[in-house]
């Protein structure tokens, strides 16, 4: 399938939460999924509905609140398994365009220790789960787990099954971040060019960053043939996390004179590679942030509290100069504020109720009073209020609003 642009395909409710330490509830992920629509996501995977009774409930609730007609595509994960396919079709129910997203593992050392099924036998259970899925929804993705450590081979003619079954999207997923950014571009290619059927399904790729590769990884994919990402904000997710949504958006953008022709448009085309509205990056980010209790390190590319700070002589001299010199982006494309008012004693209610909206941050009347109460206490005693003072203050007195 021909896809002149890119597919997000965020995976912060589902892949991220599995973050140690990172539960979200289902208020959490609603408020998360309408952030993600206005972001501007492709695909929302809320949740693994089988997984408990809350999951559910979110997957639900994620489906009737975004799911509309022109929002993003809401998706369940569910193991090949008929019970996790029907509780995810089920829960995806309320949602315009949902998805159903199978998987199962390829690789010789998941089949032997962990499925102890055989070649043939997951072979089958994928073809029949996607079929299965298919009786749902139209739209269905398949994941071969562990592909990158999977018999290419054999990776090839799962593939083809899960296609001739119905599959709309193939995922492949580095389950474990074990590839090379070359090694993973070869196994795409690979793909691309021997799996009978390929043109009928859009080829994804799901990258771990246990070798802080994900990044690396899913753009070597995209030259090769990759037309969905699957990442996440911030980057969070099992282990080391996966592929972060800011980084590679905003690869493509400072670098799509680049990538556009690998989209078959001439290099100076100027129409965006995905649909994402980069000014929300930043604002997505605290969010996630905020509500995973997974604070982003200070040097964090994109949303990082020094992405865009210059700490040395020469550099800040340049700068001044001409921003040029030492950015390659501005940092108002993300949604970061440079002129923002600094907020200290003198500062009222609207400024600062205003910071926290370009934060992430919509509180009601009463959590807005609190946190505005707390500010003033603070600002007696600092000259200038950070944001990341204002994290803390909303850490403690912030309490969601309900749907
Ligand atoms: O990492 C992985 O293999 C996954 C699959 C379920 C896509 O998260
Ligand atoms: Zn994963």
């Amino acid at each position: 399938m021909f896809q002149d642009r890119l597919i997000i395909f965020d995976t912060t409710l589902r892949d991220g939460e599995q973050s140690p330490g990172a539960t979200l509830n289902a208020d959490e992920k609603v408020e998360i999924a309408r952030q993600l629509a206005r972001l501007g996501v492709d695909v929302i995977e809320a949740g693994f509905a089988y997984a408990s009774p809350g999951d559910f409930e979110a997957v639900e609730r994620v489906a009737r609140t975004v799911g509309t007609e022109d929002g993003p595509v809401v998706c369940s994960l569910a193991r090949a398994i008929r019970s996790d396919i029907q509780a995810a079709a089920e829960a995806i129910r309320p949602a315009a365009r949902g998805r159903i997203h199978t998987f199962i593992s390829t690789s010789d050392i998941h089949l032997e220790h962990q499925l102890r099924k055989s070649r043939p036998e997951v072979l089958a259970i994928a073809a029949e789960m996607v079929a299965f899925a298919k009786s749902f929804v139209d739209d269905v993705e398949f994941s071969p787990m562990d592909a990158g450590r999977s018999d290419p081979e054999y990776l090839y003619r799962v593939l083809e099954a899960a296609i001739d079954a119905g599959a709309t999207t193939v995922n492949i997923p580095d389950t474990v971040g074990y590839l090379t950014p070359a090694e993973f571009g070869g196994l795409i290619r690979g793909i691309a060019q021997n799996v009978r059927g390929i043109e009928r399904a859009v080829i994804s790729v799901h990258c771990h960053n246990d070798l802080g590769l994900a990044v690396a990884n899913s753009l070597a994919a995209i030259e090769n043939g990759a037309r969905q990402i699957e990442c996440t904000i911030n980057g969070i997710g099992e282990r080391a996390g996966n592929c972060s949504l800011e980084e590679i958006v905003m690869a493509l953008h400072v670098r799509r004179q680049f990538f556009n022709p690998i989209f078959g448009r001439p290099a100076d085309a100027a129409t965006p590679l995905c649909a994402i509205d980069t000014r929300q990056i930043y604002k997505s980010s605290r969010l996630v942030s905020h509500l995973t209790g997974m604070l982003v390190q200070p040097n964090k590319a994109i949303v990082g509290a020094n992405a865009f700070a210059h700490e040395s002589g020469i550099h800040q001299d340049g700068v001044l100069k001409n921003r040029l010199t030492y950015e390659i982006l501005d940092a108002e494309t993300v949604g970061v504020n440079e002129n923002r008012i600094v907020l200290g004693k003198h500062s009222g209610r609207n400024a600062f109720r205003t910071r926290l909206g370009e934060l992430g941050y919509e509180l009601g009347d009463a959590d807005l009073n609190r946190a505005f109460l707390r500010f003033k206490e603070l600002a007696d005693k600092k000259k200038t209020v950070s944001d990341w003072d204002i994290e803390a203050v909303i850490s403690d007195e912030i309490r969601l609003i309900p749907e």
